[in-house]
Parts: structure tokens; C-alpha cells; sequence
């Protein structure tokens, strides 16, 4: 990493003095490593103002550590003292966060020869149960890592790992809140990579110069020209880079070539994401304009219109996936379009790698409640810290985890505290592994009963007391259970009369964890046959751990795997594939035919999927696709619709698989049905909705034509007006997209309209909404550059429609699509104000059809009045 030595370099050393004034410094951690408990603590960095603190109460483990006297002065103060942990093989801070916020993360290493043996260590640094980095220390100036991750919990574990006989240490940890909807990846978290703004000279940007404490680095090439402003230039896009990144620019000196950045990438498969920021910092003449596109390899990046810079506003080009790099080359351009009379400009540029962190926690109540045990019977196992289950090899003493499927959150199945020297009760805290399957507690000094809660444990299989001192009788809990229990070696432990206990305990009744639906049926069973077998009745569905309260209300309604299984016959026929996942064709009641998507549990999917059922819950309308039923056990999803038997209009129009080429009234009233959906998404549901993604494919159509909108699992509900944000991650179609929601995140019911225009341009042209072979990507630049030529709008219209259609209503069609998809939401109609236009155009094409071939032919005709619409007129 070339930038990662200069970095590092105005990190540690004391190059530039100032004073900084005090700066809000919420929710920043700021820990000096090893800091010694005679010095003050919070103590303030002479350089940034950070306030920095020992961090002996987030760590319970290491020794302190200071680097070689000789060596102090060449680095700050948070970098001279350092934590080592020569016990154990993984030790680990805990910081308490907030789940599902984003923070910017960094620690600091400095071997420094504190020990004196000149050898510097290499070792492993984990984030919870995933490897983040392998840190080498042989560099003298020591290393870092910093990225850009959201916790799946309110607590972070940051853990050192022995990797060999080497000592892991620590120098310094910070912890920085970050905005959320910024810096979003499709998966994982980001990772540092290159941090610069364009300058000739200078030093490294940092707190409180960067609200956030990124450190930024200046650069610049010997074929680059740099322009300067003395006026601020308004950073606030929720990227915020410091004032005085934006103040300079790079442009190339040969206007007509590209602005060129180069990287060697790290890794072959490493997936990067670049933010760019720039802002116009000229003064432009009248006729002068800079415009200018994003070329990755050489291949053009995609955007709705090419770049124009505000003046003195900042803009900040971000990816909505991520990119890869030409094997080992990454080379980034900004080259200006034809018509621009200046070259490109950039301001400031951010990189990142992509890194995952696919092992999930393992399951909060379940450490919590390890905590407590922990805690309760005084043991200070060295090796209990950092996640319980994972990685692996470092699993917690003790301890056997459930390993099945790596979204899920691992949780304890077994605990082994035998002969730990426990003494007191039986622990309440482990009640709340509800997944333990084994329980040894054998041979401690445990006094007490045998608590009931045992035997409501619903996995408890294997229950070991044995060699304890325990007392009072068994609670009748447990002699009702299936389970293993051992109970020898406890003489005050009174044994029921008559009833001789065997070493084992093994009843043969069902487990109580049995949903009360399958108790109604087991009781059933019994009161129909009375000597049937009990235990072949299979047990209910496991349900998720994810909380299925939103469900509720739904139980009318749900159907199980096995269900779904007969009712699409064994998944068949495939429809098409949806939001998240394959669609197949289905029967249920035997004639009604239903749509069944089906989706495995993953993170997104699942909250696509909720997302879909609780809108679905509340919203009814004719031109809404309705649901039928869901299924939801274990990992199985599937959401179960109504049938379109005529499939999605994009099939239409473009005449594949067979589907026909519709005319153009029946275009118009499948662009007002959709219209209706959505205004009732937008105006008649309460919290109103914005559906997200409108698009050709996700309008679908009944028997007769009549259209119905589908696929919410990207809807939700848009946010009061003044709020300057939405927190959420950009989602949507490209092409279908928002230029301007993709840049400000904003989200409002004007998005739908700008992808409703891109619906009603392709209905009309039925061009491609992205060509990447024309110089016009798009099908607003294509169709716009066809209305300032003068084109006649009988080139504009669908020439599958073979001129057959009302002049006037298809201009006045192709003006309501146009002024949708303008790139300012304000200039756009509101969808109630597009259904107004689309009645007017069906209207004159009535007439038309009227006049043409008398008034018989009202088969595909439009009649407005049985069109529901919400607005009273
Ligand atoms: C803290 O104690 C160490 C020795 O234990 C000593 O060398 C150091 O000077 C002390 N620092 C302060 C600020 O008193
Ligand atoms: C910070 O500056 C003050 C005076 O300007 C000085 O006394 C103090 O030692 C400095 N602290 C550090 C950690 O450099
Ligand atoms: C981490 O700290 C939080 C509170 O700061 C605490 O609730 C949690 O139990 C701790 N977790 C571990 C594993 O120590
Ligand atoms: C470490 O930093 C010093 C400046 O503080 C520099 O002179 C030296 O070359 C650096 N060492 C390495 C190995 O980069
Ligand atoms: C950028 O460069 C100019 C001179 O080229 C210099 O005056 C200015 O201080 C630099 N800006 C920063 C933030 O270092
Ligand atoms: C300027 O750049 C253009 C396009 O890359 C190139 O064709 C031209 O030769 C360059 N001119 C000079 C003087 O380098
Ligand atoms: C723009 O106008 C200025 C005079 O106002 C002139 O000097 C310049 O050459 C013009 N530039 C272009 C690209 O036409
Ligand atoms: C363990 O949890 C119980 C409540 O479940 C609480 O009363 C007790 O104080 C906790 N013990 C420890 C050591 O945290
Ligand atoms: C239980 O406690 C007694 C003394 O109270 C001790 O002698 C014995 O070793 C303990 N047993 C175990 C298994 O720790
Ligand atoms: C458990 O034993 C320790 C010493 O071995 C003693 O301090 C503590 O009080 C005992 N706890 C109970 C609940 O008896």
C-alpha cells in the first residue's frame, strides 16, 4: 500500500503543532494502549484534540508496554505505550456500540523494541469470529488497519491472536460514528484503501479538519494542472470532506486527455468501491461547460447523464456495486464528453477494498447468559473471551455450538463445566441457552435443588448432576421429559416414593416445546385413536430466531414447506425470478393458480421478504399484485401470489416468449392501471409507500390485460418532509433509478414517477432503457436528443405499432414521460397529476378508435369511470 508509509508517517509524528478548538467528539472512542494508571486519562492530544484514555476497562487481559526510550520522541503520545498479551492465544477488547450503525474503525501497532529483543511479532487481528487483518510488524514506523464496518451487535470484540510464539500487541484503538446510507456495499464492510485530495503541496487532512477523523493525504501527478479556490466550497452531502480538500483540484493539463488515476491492486480478486468528490471551483464563461464521464479499464461507468459539477457545491460520485480491476491494473479516468469545453476535475478521491465478514455472531442472549455463568461461579478461563463459537479453533472451553448455516447466528447446543469447582445453586443464566442440547455440571461442590426451568428447556436432552451435593426432590418437569438425566453420587437428594429413579431418567412423552397448534392436534389424535404411538408425530416447524411477531396476524394464511412443496409440484415450472428468488407456478384449493416465490434465509433476503409480507398486510388495491399465503419455517421463505397468467409487460414489448405485441390503447391503459397502483402506494395507504422499483418487468398482467404492480420487497415508507435524509441503502433498477435519489439518498414518492416516466418511454419507443453501445446510454438521452432534432413523432413512436394511434395522445404521452424522468424531482408531475394526463390521452384515443371503426369495437376500450382512482376531481 504506496500511501499507507506517508500516512502512517503524519499519524505518529509530530509534524505540523496547532490548536485546535473543542470539537464534538460524540460517540468517539479514542483509546491509548497500555497507558499507565499513573498518567491522566482522558489526557488531550496536542495535535488533533482528541481526547485519548487508558484502556484497561475495555480489556481485562495484557500487560503494558512502552516503546524503547530512544524511539519516544519520534512518535505521538498515543503511540508510545502499547498493550502485549503474552497469556492466552486470543485477547480482546469490548467495546459497546450501537447494532446497525456504521463506524469508521482503526488500530494502530508500534512494536517500537519495547521488549528489547528486537524481533518484531506478526499476528492476527479479528473482528468478533472473522480474521480482519495479519499484522507484520517489521516496519519500524509500525502499521495499521482502519475500516468501515457495521456491527451485527451492540458490542464489538476486537480480539489479538497468536498466530506462533510472537507476542500480539496494541498501540491505539479508535472508534468513530459514521452516517449511515453513506459509504453503502452491496455486502461485507470497507476497507481503507487510498484516502487522497488533489494538491501540489501540503500535509495530511485530520480531525477536526475531517469531522469524522478520516485522514486524508495529499497528491498529485506531474501531468495534472491544479486550480484553486479561496471560497468554501458547501460540503454537506453527508461524505463531508474536510473544507480544505475541496479548496484545490486536479485537472489534466492536456485538456482533451482523461484525468488518470492508477492502482496495483493487492490481490487479483479484490472488489474495490471509489468515492469521488468534486465540485466546480472555476469561474466558467458563459459558453463554457465541463461535463464528463467515469471510465473503469476503460469501460464506461454507468450513469444516468454525465458528471456537471456545481459551482461551489460538492458532488460525490459513489458505486452502487462494486468493481474489479483489469487483473492487476486499476486504472480510474474522468474524461470529458464532446460537448464540454473543459477537462474533467476531481477534488478528492476515496478507495476501498471490499472485505467480508461472513461468520456471524453467535447469539446475544447466549453470550449474555455465558457471561453471567461465567460471572456467577467466579471462573476466569483465559480463553473466554471474544465470540464463544467462533473461529473455531478458538471456541470457548466448554462449550459445543450449532454450526448449520452461516447466516444464522451460531448458539450454544452443549456446556461442560465438569469438575470446575463450581459451588452455589444451579445457575438461572443458563435457562437462557434455549438451544443447550447437553448440560454437564458433574463433579463440582453444587448445592441446592434441582431447578424446575431444566426441565422447560425445549432441546435438553442430556442433563449431568452428578457428584454434586445437591438437595430437595426432582421437579416433576423432569420426569416428564425425554431426556438423559444423571443424578447419582448426590446424598441429600431425596428420591420420590416408590417411583425408583434409574440412572437415567428416559420418558418417552413429546418435549414441551411443541406449538400449542400441534398440542390441539396431538390431543386430537389421542382423543380419536386412543392407543396410538405418540411419538410419530412429527414435531412442528423449527421457527427462525428472527422475532415473527409482524407474522402474526398472517397465521390464516401460512403454509408449510411441505405445502409449498405439493402446491408448486416439487417446483416445477419456473416462472421467472423475482426481488428474491425464483418464482414457479402453482396450484392450491386444486384450480387456483398462484405464483410462489421462494427465497433461503439470508440477511437481505429475509428483509426483502418481511418487507413484502407487512406491506402486502396492508395494502389492497385492484392494480396491486395481492397475496395469497406465505410460508416461513426454518430457512424457507416463499411468498405466495395470485397468478397473472399474461406475464410482465417488459415480455410484451419486446414480443419474447411468444407474448404479443400490445396496441397502443392498451398500452395507455395499462400505463394508467399501473399509474393506480401507485397512487394509492403514494397517497392511499397509511404510512404512505414509495414501491422503489417500477419497471417494465415488475407489471404484470391478468387474463384481460389488466395491470397489476408486483415485487415490493424494496418498498418502504418515505419519511416526513424537512427530514434531511433517508438512512437507508440506494436500491432500485438501473436505468429505472433516480438520478437524483442515487445522489442524495433522499427517498420520495417522485422516484417512483421518475421510473414510471422510464416505463411510459419505453412503452412508447420501446427501445431499450440502457444501450451501452450508443453514445446515448440511456433512453432519456436518446429520446431527448429525438425531440430537439425535430424528429417527427412518428420516428419517436414504437414502430411495432405500425403508426396506428391518435397523434396527439402519443405527444401528449411522450411530454408526460419526459417531464417523469426529469432529473429534478421538483419539475417532475405528481401521480396524480400523471393519471389526469393518461385519462386525457386515452380519451383522444378513443375518440379516435370510435371514429375509425364505429362504436362496436369497445372491446379495448377504455371506460373511465370503472377505473378506481383516489383522488375526488
Ligand atoms: C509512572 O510510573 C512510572 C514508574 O512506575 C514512572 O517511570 C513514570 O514517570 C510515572 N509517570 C508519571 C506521569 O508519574
Ligand atoms: C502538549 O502541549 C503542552 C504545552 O503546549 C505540553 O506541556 C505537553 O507536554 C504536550 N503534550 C504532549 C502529549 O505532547
Ligand atoms: C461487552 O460490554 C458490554 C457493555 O459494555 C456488555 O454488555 C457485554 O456483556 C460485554 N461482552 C463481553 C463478551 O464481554
Ligand atoms: C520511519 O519514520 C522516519 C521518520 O520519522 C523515517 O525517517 C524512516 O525512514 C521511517 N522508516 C521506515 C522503515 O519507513
Ligand atoms: C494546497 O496547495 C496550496 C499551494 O499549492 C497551498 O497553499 C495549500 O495550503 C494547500 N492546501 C492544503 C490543505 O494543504
Ligand atoms: C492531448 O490528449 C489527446 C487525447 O488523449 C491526444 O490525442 C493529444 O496528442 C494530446 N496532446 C498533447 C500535446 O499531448
Ligand atoms: C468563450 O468566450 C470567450 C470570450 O468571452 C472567448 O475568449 C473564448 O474563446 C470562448 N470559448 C469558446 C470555447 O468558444
Ligand atoms: C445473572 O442474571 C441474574 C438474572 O437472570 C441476575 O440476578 C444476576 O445478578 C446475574 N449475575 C451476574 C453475575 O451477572
Ligand atoms: C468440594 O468442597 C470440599 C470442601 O468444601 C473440597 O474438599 C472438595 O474438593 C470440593 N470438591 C470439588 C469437586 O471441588
Ligand atoms: C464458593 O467458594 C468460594 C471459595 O472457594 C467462596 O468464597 C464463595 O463464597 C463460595 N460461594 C458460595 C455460594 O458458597
Amino acid at each position: 500500500m504506496e500511501s499507507s508509509f506517508g500516512l502512517l508517517l503524519v499519524l505518529l509524528t509530530l509534524t505540523i503543532i496547532h490548536i485546535v478548538q473543542a470539537q464534538d467528539q460524540q460517540g468517539f472512542i479514542s483509546l491509548d494502549c497500555g497507558l499507565p494508571p499513573n498518567e491522566t486519562s482522558p489526557y488531550k492530544e496536542n495535535r488533533t484534540g482528541l481526547l485519548f484514555s487508558s484502556d484497561a476497562t475495555f480489556i481485562q487481559s495484557g500487560k503494558t508496554g512502552r516503546v524503547q526510550a530512544n524511539q519516544e520522541r519520534k512518535f505521538l503520545k498515543p503511540y508510545r505505550t502499547l498493550r502485549y498479551f503474552p497469556e492466552g492465544i486470543r485477547n480482546c477488547y469490548n467495546l459497546s456500540v450501537f447494532k446497525e450503525r456504521k463506524y469508521l474503525i482503526r488500530a494502530y501497532f508500534l512494536y517500537g523494541n519495547y521488549d528489547g529483543q528486537n524481533t518484531a511479532p506478526v499476528f492476527d487481528l479479528y473482528l468478533g469470529p472473522n480474521l480482519w487483518a495479519k499484522i507484520d510488524l517489521q516496519d519500524e514506523n509500525g502499521t495499521w488497519e482502519e475500516i468501515l464496518h457495521i456491527p451485527t451487535s451492540n458490542s464489538l470484540q476486537i480480539c489479538l491472536v497468536k498466530t506462533g510464539m510472537a507476542t500480539p500487541l496494541i498501540s491505539s484503538l479508535v472508534i468513530r460514528p459514521m452516517r449511515t446510507g453513506r459509504y453503502t456495499t452491496e455486502s461485507g464492510s470497507l476497507k481503507t484503501y487510498k484516502r487522497f485530495y488533489f494538491n501540489k503541496s501540503g500535509s495530511g487532512l485530520l480531525y477536526s479538519k475531517d469531522v469524522y477523523d478520516r485522514i486524508w493525504m495529499p497528491r498529485f501527478e506531474d501531468e495534472w494542472t491544479q486550480i484553486s479556490t479561496a471560497l468554501r466550497v458547501y460540503n454537506k452531502n453527508g461524505y463531508d470532506p474536510p473544507d480544505d480538500a475541496l479548496k484545490n483540484a486536479a485537472t489534466p493539463t492536456n485538456a482533451s486527455a482523461p484525468l488518470t488515476i492508477e492502482w496495483v491492486s493487492e490481490n487479483l480478486d479484490d472488489q474495490y468501491y471509489f468515492y469521488a468528490h468534486y465540485a466546480e471551483i472555476q469561474d466558467l464563461q458563459a459558453n463554457d461547460t465541463r461535463e464528463f464521464n467515469f471510465l473503469l479499464n476503460g469501460q464506461k461507468l454507468y450513469m444516468p447523464s454525465p458528471e456537471v459539477p456545481k459551482k461551489l457545491r460538492l458532488t460525490t460520485f459513489e458505486g452502487m456495486s462494486p468493481i474489479t480491476c483489469n487483473g492487476w491494473e486499476c486504472n480510474l479516468q474522468l474524461i470529458r464528453t464532446k460537448r464540454s469545453t473543459l477537462p474533467p476535475l476531481l477534488n478528492a478521491l476515496e478507495v476501498y477494498t471490499v472485505i467480508q465478514f461472513p461468520q456471524l455472531e453467535t447469539d446475544e442472549s447466549d453470550v449474555v447468559a455465558m457471561k453471567n455463568i461465567s460471572a456467577s461461579y467466579g471462573l476466569s478461563r483465559i480463553n473466554w473471551q471474544g465470540d464463544p463459537c467462533f473461529p473455531e479453533q478458538l471456541r470457548w472451553d466448554a462449550l459445543d455450538c450449532s454450526n448449520t448455516n452461516i447466516s444464522t447466528p451460531p448458539r450454544i447446543t452443549s456446556l461442560n463445566l465438569s469438575s470446575s469447582r463450581l459451588n452455589g445453586t444451579i445457575a438461572t443464566a443458563i435457562q437462557s441457552l434455549t438451544q443447550l442440547e447437553t448440560l454437564d455440571l458433574s463433579n463440582n461442590n453444587l448445592t441446592g435443588g434441582v431447578p424446575e426451568f431444566l426441565g422447560k428447556m425445549k432441546s435438553l436432552s442430556v442433563i449431568n448432576l452428578s457428584g454434586n451435593n445437591l438437595n430437595g426432590s426432582i421437579p416433576q418437569a423432569l420426569r416428564k421429559k425425554r431426556l438423559k438425566l444423571y443424578l447419582e453420587g448426590n446424598p441429600r437428594l431425596i428420591k420420590r416414593p416408590k417411583e425408583k429413579i434409574p440412572v437415567a431418567i428416559v420418558a418417552s412423552v413429546p418435549v414441551a416445546i411443541v406449538a400449542s397448534v400441534v398440542i390441539v392436534v396431538i390431543f386430537l389424535v389421542l382423543r380419536k385413536r386412543k392407543s396410538t404411538i405418540v411419538q410419530g408425530i412429527p414435531l412442528p416447524p423449527r421457527t427462525s430466531t428472527e422475532n415473527d411477531s409482524s407474522f402474526a396476524n398472517k397465521k390464516s394464511k401460512r403454509f408449510t414447506y411441505s405445502e409449498v412443496v405439493q402446491m408448486t409440484n416439487d417446483f416445477q415450472r419456473v416462472l421467472g425470478k423475482g426481488g428474491f428468488g425464483m418464482v414457479y407456478h402453482g396450484t392450491v384449493k386444486g384450480s387456483e393458480q398462484v405464483a410462489v416465490k421462494v427465497s433461503q434465509l439470508s440477511t437481505q433476503g429475509y428483509k426483502q421478504f418481511k418487507a413484502e409480507v407487512d406491506l402486502l398486510l396492508r395494502v389492497h388495491h385492484t392494480n396491486l399484485v395481492s397475496l395469497v399465503g406465505y410460508c416461513h419455517e426454518g430457512n424457507h421463505l416463499a411468498l405466495i401470489y395470485e397468478f397473472l397468467p399474461n406475464g410482465d409487460l417488459k415480455q410484451h414489448l419486446s414480443g419474447k416468449g411468444g407474448k404479443s405485441i400490445i396496441n397502443w390503447s392498451t398500452r395507455l391503459r395499462i400505463a394508467l392501471e399501473a399509474a393506480l397502483g401507485l397512487e394509492y402506494l403514494h397517497i392511499g395507504c397509511t404510512p404512505p409507500m414509495v414501491h422503489r422499483d417500477v419497471k417494465t418487468a415488475n407489471i404484470l398482467l391478468d387474463e384481460n390485460f389488466k395491470a397489476k404492480l408486483a415485487d415490493f420487497g424494496l418498498s418502504r415508507s418515505f419519511q416526513v418532509k424537512g427530514e434531511p435524509y433517508d438512512s437507508t441503502l440506494v436500491a432500485g433498477t438501473p436505468g429505472y433509478l433516480d438520478p437524483e435519489y442515487y445522489r442524495t439518498g433522499r427517498l420520495a414518492e417522485k422516484s417512483d414517477v421518475y421510473s414510471f416516466g422510464i416505463v411510459l418511454l419505453e412503452m412508447i419507443t420501446n427501445q431499450p432503457v440502457i444501450n451501452q453501445t450508443s453514445e446515448n446510454a440511456h433512453i432519456t438521452q436518446r429520446v431527448g436528443v429525438e425531440i430537439n432534432g425535430a424528429n417527427n413523432i412518428l420516428e419517436i413512436m414504437d414502430p411495432k405499432l405500425c403508426k396506428d394511434y391518435d397523434i396527439k395522445s402519443a405527444s401528449r404521452a411522450l411530454d408526460l414521460a419526459m417531464s417523469c424522468a426529469d432529473s429534478s424531482s421538483s419539475k417532475r408531475p405528481s401521480i396524480s397529476e400523471v393519471i389526469q394526463v393518461l385519462k386525457e390521452c386515452i380519451l383522444c384515443e378513443n375518440s379516435r378508435i370510435r371514429n375509425n371503426r364505429g362504436l362496436e369495437s369497445e372491446d379495448m376500450n377504455v371506460d373511465l369511470d370503472s377505473s378506481e382512482t383516489l383522488m375526488a376531481r
